[in-house]
C-alpha cells in the first residue's frame, strides 16, 4: 500500500445522494414547491448554524436532541454554535429578528440538511433532510386541518398509500402543569422501575419519560395517566374542532393519547404520519402547535403550528410506490468524427439548443470511432442520432438516423435541421428512458 493512503469515506450517518437517486428528491422538491405555492406558503431560507442557546431554549434542555444529539462547537470567536437539528427554531428566530411578526400572519416553508448525532440505521441518519412548513399567527383549528390536508394531498400526488395519521392534543401549558404533577406522582410510586434517563427527567421534564424508547420502560409508560384525561376545555374544543374538520375533508386519523413528540415546544395539536413500510423509523412527517414558543424566544406572542417531513424517508416510500421517474434521455445524440466535424458539431449543437430550447441535445464527448459513438448514442436512450462525418461536411449536410426503429438515415442541409428535427421526433413518438 502507498504510504500516505487514508480512508476516503463519508462521515458515519452522512450520505451522498447519487445521480441515480436524485430523481426522487427532485420530484418531491418540485411537487412540494408547487403545493406550497398553491396553498399560499412562501419560501424562507435560514442558516444551517445558529447559537446553541436558541436550540436549548426552543427544543428544551431535557430532550434527547439537546441532551445527546447536537453537533455543537465553539467557533474561533468563542461563541457556542450548533448545526441545526431541526428547522422550527431557526424559522421562528428569523421571523423575530427580521421583524416579520408584528401582528402579521406568516405562512412559510423551508428545506435543507439537519444534523442529529443519533445511532445511524435504515431511515435514521446524522445528516438528514427536511422539508419544513410553519404557519404563524393562526389560532384556530382550521390551519391545523389545512396543513394536514396539504400533507394528505402530497401523499396522493406522490402515489404514497402506506401512511397513517396519528393525532393527539397536549393541551395548554397550564393543563400540562396539572398533568405533570399527576405524572410525577405516578412515576415516584414506581421509581425503582425507572431507568437513569427517566430518573433524571422526573424533575426536569417528566413528560419526556413517556417518549422513552427503552423497551424495559414500555409497560410502565403504558400504564401512566393520560394527558387526554386532563385536557383544558379550550384545548378539548380546539381538538374536537380539528377532528370534525378532518372528518369533513375525508381524512382518516387515529387518536393516539401516547403521542407526545420529542421536542418540548409543542402545545395542543400534535400529529405524525407514520408508515409500516420503513422498519423501525416509522415517522414520515410530524409536527404540531407551538403556541408558547415565540414569546419564549423573545417575540410577541403568536400562536403557530408547523410540521416537517424527512426527505430520505418520503423518497424511499416514493421508490416503493414506483413514483420516481427514470432520468430523462436526450432527444438527439450528436455524433461527429474527425477534428473539423467535431468543431462544426459543437457549434451546431449550440445553435440547435438556441433554436429548439425544449429539446435535449447531447454531444458525443471524447471522440471515438463511429461504432463507439453509436454505442454511446444507443446507451443514452436518445431517439435520434445526428451524424457529421467528412462526407457530410463536404456537402454541408448532416445525417439523421432513428435509434428507435429501422427507418434508415436521411440527410438534410445544416440550416434545415432545426425545422426537420421536431417533425422527425414527432413521428418517432417521444424519447425512451435512459438505461
Ligand atoms: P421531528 O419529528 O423531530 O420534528 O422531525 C420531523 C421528521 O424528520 C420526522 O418525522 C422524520 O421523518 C425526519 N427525521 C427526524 N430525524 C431524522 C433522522 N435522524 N434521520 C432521518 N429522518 C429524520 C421536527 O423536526 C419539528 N421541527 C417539526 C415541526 C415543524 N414542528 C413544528 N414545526
Amino acid at each position: 500500500m502507498a504510504e500516505n493512503t487514508f480512508a476516503v469515506q463519508s462521515v458515519r450517518g452522512m450520505n451522498d445522494v447519487l445521480p441515480t437517486q436524485v430523481a426522487g428528491w427532485q420530484r418531491l422538491e418540485r411537487v412540494t414547491r408547487e403545493l406550497f405555492t398553491a396553498y399560499g406558503f412562501e419560501e424562507l431560507r435560514v442558516p444551517i448554524v445558529e447559537h446553541t442557546a436558541l436550540f436549548k431554549r426552543a427544543i428544551g434542555e431535557y430532550t434527547d436532541i439537546v441532551e445527546k444529539e447536537m453537533y455543537t462547537f465553539t467557533d474561533s470567536g468563542g461563541d457556542s454554535l450548533t448545526l441545526r437539528p431541526e428547522a422550527t427554531a431557526g424559522v421562528v428566530r428569523a421571523a423575530i429578528s427580521n421583524g416579520l411578526l408584528r401582528g402579521a400572519r406568516l405562512k412559510l416553508w423551508t428545506s435543507g440538511p439537519m444534523f442529529r448525532h443519533e445511532r445511524p440505521q435504515k431511515g435514521r441518519y446524522r445528516q438528514f433532510h427536511q422539508i419544513d412548513v410553519e404557519a404563524i399567527g393562526f389560532a384556530g383549528p382550521d390551519i391545523d386541518a389545512e396543513l394536514i390536508g396539504l400533507t394528505a394531498r402530497l401523499w396522493r400526488q406522490l402515489g404514497i398509500t402506506r401512511v397513517k395519521l396519528k393525532l393527539n392534543s397536549l393541551g395548554t401549558a397550564q393543563a400540562r402543569r396539572v398533568y405533570r404533577e399527576k405524572l410525577v406522582e405516578y412515576f415516584r410510586g414506581h421509581e425503582s422501575l425507572l431507568d437513569a434517563d427517566s430518573r433524571r427527567r422526573l424533575e426536569g421534564n417528566p413528560l419526556r419519560i413517556l417518549d422513552s424508547k427503552n423497551p424495559d420502560m414500555q409497560a410502565l409508560v403504558a400504564a401512566a395517566p393520560l394527558l387526554t384525561d386532563h385536557l383544558d376545555s379550550e384545548s378539548r374544543e380546539h381538538f374536537d374542532g380539528l377532528c370534525a374538520m378532518l372528518a369533513g375533508m375525508g381524512i382518516d386519523y387515529v387518536i393516539d393519547p401516547r403521542l407526545v413528540r420529542g421536542l418540548d415546544y409543542y402545545s395542543r395539536t400534535v400529529f405524525e404520519w407514520v408508515t409500516d413500510a420503513l422498519g423501525a423509523q416509522d415517522a414520515v412527517c410530524s409536527g404540531g402547535r407551538y403556541d408558547d414558543l415565540i414569546p419564549q424566544l423573545g417575540g410577541e406572542a403568536q400562536p403557530a403550528i408547523g410540521f416537517a417531513m424527512g426527505i430520505e424517508r418520503v423518497v424511499e416510500l416514493m421508490g416503493q410506490a414506483g413514483a420516481v421517474d427514470a432520468p430523462l434521455a436526450p432527444h438527439v445524440y450528436i455524433i461527429a468524427s474527425g477534428e473539423r466535424a467535431q468543431r462544426t458539431a459543437l457549434a451546431l449543437a449550440e445553435r440547435l439548443r438556441d433554436d429548439l430550447p425544449t429539446l435535449r441535445f447531447q454531444s458525443n464527448m471524447g471522440g471515438g470511432n463511429f461504432k463507439a459513438q453509436f454505442r454511446r448514442a444507443d446507451r443514452s436512450g436518445a431517439s435520434l442520432a445526428l451524424i457529421l462525418g467528412d462526407t457530410e461536411l463536404e456537402r454541408g449536410v448532416a445525417s439523421l438516423k432513428s435509434l428507435r426503429d429501422e427507418s434508415g438515415q436521411t440527410q438534410w442541409p445544416l440550416p434545415d435541421l432545426a425545422a426537420r428535427i421536431p417533425a422527425i421526433l414527432a413521428d418517432l413518438a417521444g424519447p425512451t428512458e435512459a438505461g
